[in-house]
């Protein structure tokens, strides 16, 4: 029996890193084994490529961008994620594919098919069971993250506002379910496990 991949999607100050807490406590609790991840810096190669990605004085060029985030993915995939899941473990990860697709094809304007492209090489195909998408307006998102502290954040309210809605947009075709995140934290976390739910349960049975 192998694990199930689960994605938390969603622009800053969605509540991603809030609701895979809750998610992998939830699991747990149900005596699941779950390994909690994200992206970018799953891994100590990881760390040092989100390090040159987020808090780098120098620019970055999208193209090269989109490769270092492909770059840490593959190595995540290959060292954590799919362990993980061959073991039998559920794999909650914060930020996965949809981000790329999200940020470097919609928001620096590189499409969703070129980075599309190279995630598949990165991930050698690997698709999430379920990915969940935290959907909050811009007011609601400029509220929970009051101060720009990396590179990514500081791209600007338009970038930000872009990314938001090709999340929705990307969501209708990719079958990403988009969840509510503007209500108190129990009230979202109740709605993430209502869509998350039937994969463990199908998956364990
Ligand atoms: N449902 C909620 N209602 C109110 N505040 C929330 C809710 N969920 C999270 N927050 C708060 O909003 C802030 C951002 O939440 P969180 O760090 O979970 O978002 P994130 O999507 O992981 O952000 P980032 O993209 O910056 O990693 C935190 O201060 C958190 O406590
Ligand atoms: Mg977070």
């Amino acid at each position: 029996m192998t694990g199930v991949l689960i994605v938390l999607e969603g622009g800053e100050g969605s509540g991603k890193s809030t609701q895979a807490a809750r998610l992998v406590a939830r699991l747990r609790g149900g005596g699941s084994d779950v390994v909690p991840t994200f992206e970018p810096g799953g891994t100590e190669l990881g760390r040092s490529i989100r390090a040159l990605l987020l808090h780098g004085a120098e620019p970055v060029a999208p193209l090269t961008e989109a490769l270092l985030m492909a770059a840490d993915r593959a190595e995540h995939v290959e060292t954590v994620v799919r362990p993980a899941l061959a073991r039998g473990a559920h794999v909650v990860c914060d930020r996965f594919v949809p981000s790329s697709l999200v940020y470097q094809g919609v928001g620096r304007g590189l499409g969703v098919d070129a980075v599309d492209a190279m995630n598949r090489t990165a991930t050698g195909g690997l698709v999430p069971a379920v990915v969940v998408v935290l959907d909050v307006t811009d007011a609601v998102a400029a509220r929970r993250v009051p101060a720009a502290r990396d590179r990514m954040e500081r791209a600007g309210a338009g970038f930000h506002a872009r990314v938001r809605a090709a999340y929705r947009d990307l969501a209708a075709e990719r079958g990403w379910v988009v969840v509510d995140g503007t209500p108190d934290p129990d009230v979202v976390e109740a709605a993430v496990w209502s869509v998350v739910a039937p994969f463990v349960v199908t998956a364990s049975a």
